[in-house]
């Protein structure tokens, strides 16, 4: 969770690493904190509760330069949200950043009797004391020993008080990229804090040593070896992290989905049919399985549920959904004849990540549909399909949602042609349905204003329900998830039919219920839900295709998305959801693209 930076090198360290926390506050933003050497190379540690924008107002009044230093911005685990629980943590010669949990930092505190020196409540501050106690003026001794003891997941950045311009970073599981640049060596728990300075970085190899000074960067295998980084290469812009005008990033980035579906489904046509080659997925991969396990978390497991819905008819094979984290302590009935995909915006969910070891051990064949590159998800995955939305900095997660499920739908086009369930031309009409979305999402973000003006009833709400039938629940999933996280009213989302079971007891006079009603087959089935919800007093806002015919006694407010092929209806949807989400939050003066409790990238249990 937590953002981590570190820098070395001729410009002004504090300001490197302060823009560089902005650009990774959306990691976690209880606190953040920078540690740096001053011209007398001395270590100072600034830290403070809250976002970066109030570490940044303490450094306005020093004028002495510094070159070197490390900075964080956290998401608590252990221990409160306070200054003293802040990183970046000073033990003694030792100075340290953490992203992870160290589980066994009780034991630890036991063993070496650290209980009368610990002055946070942090697993972190355990790591840097035990850090000190190692320390003779070796760093990589010293930092081996550490990573001996520790049990859990690690990225640290550490500096020593004798060693000025020096930054030592090391990792387990947690994510570390690192590059040197004409600016001087960084090294960041992820890539928006590097593209800046450059295209050009690496992960971290686990377990493996990095020390960054001003000139160079250098890094030791586990037996001290010296090893050259595997380089990448990104092609996101600064301007891709940036607002460009925009009052928020999420706003931003529910504008940019359609180019954000041009630049993922385009460059993987051939004659209007998907086709893998590029990404080396072959076609073997699709036609060797019995059944799919879709395994995500939050969104990504919303992407999964169209999927499912939209898979399992076409392919005619068991198609389930897993939660990761609930997947990932099960014996699941999967093996080598399961096509496991996994579905990670971020690429480092750590339940994700624990899913798909998983599924590798059952030996089935994995495919990870990924947005950042080079991440840990695309890395282990036997197969990888980067979506190309971009760096999505809003935590609510929009153009990867719609990306993902773009990336999705071509996969389950080629496995219907390359399984004999689609003739070419059905798969280059399926195709061209998928394209038509594009217009039709476009349409309904130039008519942003309906939803603008609809959610002032929402504001007052403390309840509302999310109500669909087969693929149009499976959307409903994402609008409730949506909403919550950014407006803070708790919202459900029901099966339509499913509502006389108990639920329909919650909706009274005034409740929101909103309706999504696009599949024609079920259509005057959800329509009688409808009414239901109606007959007791729900304020019911329904969205439907524009062809659609609705007694208009029945929606309080009708959205009408442009009409499509049934099976494409999620894309528009998605943008009117995350357009009602966004505007409530909005109305209710929230922090929408920083909502409370959350951070972006969940690399904790
Ligand atoms: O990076 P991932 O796609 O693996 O993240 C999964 C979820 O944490 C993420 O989708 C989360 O649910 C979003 N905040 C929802 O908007």
């Amino acid at each position: 969770m937590c953002g981590i930076i570190g820098y070395s090198g001729p410009l002004e360290a504090r300001t490197i690493l302060l823009d560089g926390l902005s650009q990774l506050e959306y990691r976690g933003y209880d606190s953040a904190g920078i540690a740096y050497f001053d011209s007398r190379s001395q270590i100072h540690v600034v830290k403070k509760t809250g976002k970066v924008a109030n570490l940044r107002e303490t450094f306005s009044s020093i004028s002495d330069s510094s070159h070197c230093g490390i900075g964080h911005t956290r998401w608590a685990t252990h221990g409160g949200v306070s200054d003293v629980n802040a990183h970046p943590h000073h033990a003694g010669q030792v100075t340290l950043i953490h992203n992870g949990i160290i589980e066994n930092y009780h034991s630890l505190t036991q063993e070496f009797q650290l209980e009368a020196s610990l002055v946070s409540q942090t697993d972190s501050e355990v790591a840097a004391r035990l850090l000190d106690i190692f320390y003779e003026g070796q760093p990589e001794s010293a930092i081996k020993q550490l990573v001996n003891r520790v049990e859990g997941s690690y990225a640290f950045c550490i500096m020593f008080n004798d060693r000025p311009g020096e930054i030592y970073a090391v990792r387990s599981v947690s994510p570390l990229v690192a590059a040197y640049t004409r600016a001087g060596a960084l090294v960041a728990s992820d890539l928006t804090a590097l593209i800046p300075y450059t295209r050009n970085y690496f992960v971290v190899p686990e377990h493996h040593i990095v020390k960054l000074t001003g000139y160079k960067i250098s890094i030791c295998d586990p037996d001290g070896k010296q090893v050259s980084p595997e380089m990448m290469k990104v092609n996101w812009n600064t301007d891709a992290a940036m607002k460009n005008g925009f009052p928020h990033f999420m706003l931003k980035e529910i504008h940019e989905q359609p180019e954000a579906l041009k630049n993922t489904i385009l460059p993987r046509l051939t004659k209007g049919i998907p086709d893998f080659t590029d990404d080396q997925i072959p076609d073997e991969l699709f036609l060797g399985c019995d059944q799919i396990h879709v395994i995500a978390c939050g969104t990504a497991m919303h992407a999964g549920m169209v999927a499912r819905s939209l898979l399992e008819p076409l392919l005619r094979i068991p198609v389930t959904v897993s939660i990761a984290s609930e997947f990932r302590y099960e014996e699941p009935l999967i093996d080598e004849k399961t096509l496991v995909i996994v579905i990670s915006q971020s690429g480092e969910t750590i339940d994700t990540l624990a899913a798909l070891r998983l599924a590798r051990t059952c030996g089935s064949r994995t495919l990870a549909v990924v947005n950042v590159k080079g991440s840990t998800i695309a890395r282990e995955s036997d197969y990888v399909l980067y979506t190309h939305a971009g760096p999505e900095i809003a935590v609510a997660s929009t153009k990867a949602y719609s990306v993902q499920l773009a990336a999705l739908y071509m996969v389950g086009c080629r496995m219907a042609l390359v399984r004999g369930r689609f003739t070419g031309e059905q798969a280059s009409a399926f195709l061209a349905g998928l394209l038509d979305v594009i217009p039709a999402m476009e349409t309904m973000i130039s008519r942003k204003d309906e939803e603008k003006n609809l959610v002032t009833h929402l504001l007052s709400q403390h309840d509302t329900f999310f109500i669909g039938r087969g693929l149009d629940y499976a959307f409903s999933l994402e609008g409730a998830l949506k909403l919550k996280e950014i407006s803070y009213i708790h919202a459900e989302a029901y099966a339509a039919g499913e509502l006389k079971h108990g639920t329909i007891a919650l909706i009274a006079s005034g409740v929101p219920v909103i309706a999504i009603a696009t599949q024609e087959h079920i259509f005057s089935k959800t329509m009688s839900n409808v009414r239901e919800v109606k007959a007791r007093g729900a304020f019911v806002i329904l969205v439907t295709q524009e062809h659609a015919s609705v007694d208009p006694d029945l929606a309080d407010i009708h959205i009408k998305i442009p009409d499509l092929d049934d099976r494409f209806t999620v894309f528009p949807i998605a943008v009117v959801l995350q357009l009602i989400a966004y505007y409530t939050s909005i109305g209710k003066n929230l922090d929408v693209d920083q909502p409370r409790n959350l951070a972006k990238s969940v690399t904790v249990e």
